[in-house]
């Protein structure tokens, strides 16, 4: 199996602390990195083929380099920690279990593209983490890692945390931005920009945080290392959130040469009382989703585009053969009309249309027009969105219709689901 790199201490009590961090050779790329120049820094990140790890796997190096160098304006770094999308918790391990891997990674960065001032968003439910990272910050300043003249090179770069107040939509990067400049965390129409205009209309950068946690490693490994781990283009480390029915649910490290089947199986234990998986969402709620006979797609960004899907935020939710496919639609669109931040009327609007229908299709009221009703409206809101939100409600509509039509058309016939599931919507939720 791969050796993690991310997450190679993650389960050491003390692992979250600087003097371990330092002692396990922590802060020794950062040394590295002020005796480089800013532009060799993003060069080496180039080089490495570092893919953004917050959705589009946009290459990192590449966005670094659209922020403006000759402008008198300050520069900013923003860390996407918003972490929201259902199934998705690889951050929250970086952040709860590695946070100076985090901090290391933003002073790097911020050097690169020329900013003195990082911002961390971490999402309104991780109250019990502001606390801790503010705590390590507060060493790491005192160490001279983080605030002014940093180990005594010259270069200035503070860090901040702020937390949000609980929406999904605050990890769209113009979202976040607004929400940072203390508005409501809806989109802003692109271009510009943030490399040019983002926070206070000045040039920022928006990096999830496991992509910023690999800089480091980049710097201290070599750029030919990182590139060399895991299929051409699709290369480094990846955390994985292998959740739903399987028997270990986890973040697991692997490279992007890992398939589904790994995955699921040698990482995650298998299915519970193994049953027959019915369908895998490879990359969280917003990803369409892939069946049995696609266990062996590759991991990595291109492996699961050419599959019909996407990576995004490689959060795996496996559903094995007691899931209703209507109920698993209607259950993500439940969240999806939560979270609509309201600012574009289709989605908005379409949203609410698509739970009324799931919903009154699971009432067992479902009508024979029902289906093509859902298409129209998926149609409606896909690509007519200032954000991806729209895109990303539809693709458990659109995808499950299209895999289990007669799922669905059963349901509506008989005004019961044909799948008989161990779920129990009157169960009490677990607290937590
Ligand atoms: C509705 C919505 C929610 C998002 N939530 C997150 C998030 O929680 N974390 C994240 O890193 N990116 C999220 N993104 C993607 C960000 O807009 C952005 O692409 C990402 O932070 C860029 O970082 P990267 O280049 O390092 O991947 C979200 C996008 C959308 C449309």
């Amino acid at each position: 199996m791969f050796e993690p790199v991310l997450t190679r201490h993650i389960n050491e009590p003390e692992a979250y602390t600087l003097d371990f961090y330092v002692r396990h050779g922590g802060y020794q790329p950062l040394r590295t990195a002020l005796g480089m120049t800013p532009e060799a820094i993003t060069d080496a990140v180039k080089r490495s083929g570092l893919r953004g790890r917050g959705g589009a796997g946009f290459p990192t190096g590449l966005k670094w380099s659209f922020v403006p160098k000759d402008i008198p304006k300050p520069k900013y770094l923003c860390i996407n920690a918003d972490e929201s999308e259902p199934g998705t918790f690889k951050d929250h391990v970086l952040l709860e279990r590695n946070p100076h891997l985090l901090f290391e990674g933003c002073v790097i960065a911020c050097r690169a593209i020329g900013a003195t001032a990082c911002y961390i968003y971490i999402r309104g439910e991780f109250f019990h983490l502001q606390e801790q990272l503010e705590a390590e910050l507060v060493k790491a300043r005192a160490a001279g890692y983080v605030g002014r003249n940093i180990l005594g090179s010259g270069v200035d770069c503070d860090i901040w945390v702020h937390r949000g107040a609980g929406a999904y939509e605050a990890g769209e990067e113009t979202a976040l931005i607004e929400s940072l400049e203390g508005k409501r965390a809806q989109p802003r129409l692109k271009p510009p920009f943030p490399a040019v205009v983002g926070l206070y209309g000045c040039p920022t950068v928006v990096n999830n945080v496991e992509t910023i946690c690999n800089v480091p490693v980049i710097i201290e490994k070599g750029p030919e290392w990182f590139a060399a781990i895991g299929p051409e283009k699709n290369s480094g480390p990846k955390l994985f959130c292998v959740s739903g029915h399987v028997k270990k649910p986890g973040v697991y490290e692997a490279a992007m040469d890992v398939t589904l089947r790994q995955l699921i199986y040698d990482y995650a234990g298998g299915i519970r009382e193994d049953r027959a998986i019915k369908a895998i969402i490879p990359g969280g709620s917003s990803t369409p989703v892939l069946l049995p006979d696609q266990l062996d797609v590759q991991c990595s960004f291109d492996g699961l585009v050419a599959a019909g899907s996407m990576l995004g935020s490689a959060a795996i939710i496996v559903m094995d053969e007691t899931t209703s496919m209507v109920w698993a639609a209607k259950n993500l669109i439940h969240f999806y009309k939560h979270e609509s931040c309201g600012k574009c009327t289709p989605c908005r609007e379409g949203v609410d249309w698509l739970y009324n229908i799931l919903d009154k299709i699971e009432r067992g009221d479902g009508e024979g027009r029902d289906i093509d009703l859902l298409l129209s409206v998926c149609d409606n809101i896909g690509g007519k969105t200032l954000c991806p939100f729209g895109d990303a409600e539809i693709a458990p509509v659109l995808s499950t219709i299209q895999h289990f039509r007669a799922e669905y058309e059963t349901y509506i016939r008989t005004g019961e689901s044909p799948v008989h599931s161990d779920f129990r919507a009157d169960e009490p939720v677990a607290a937590h």
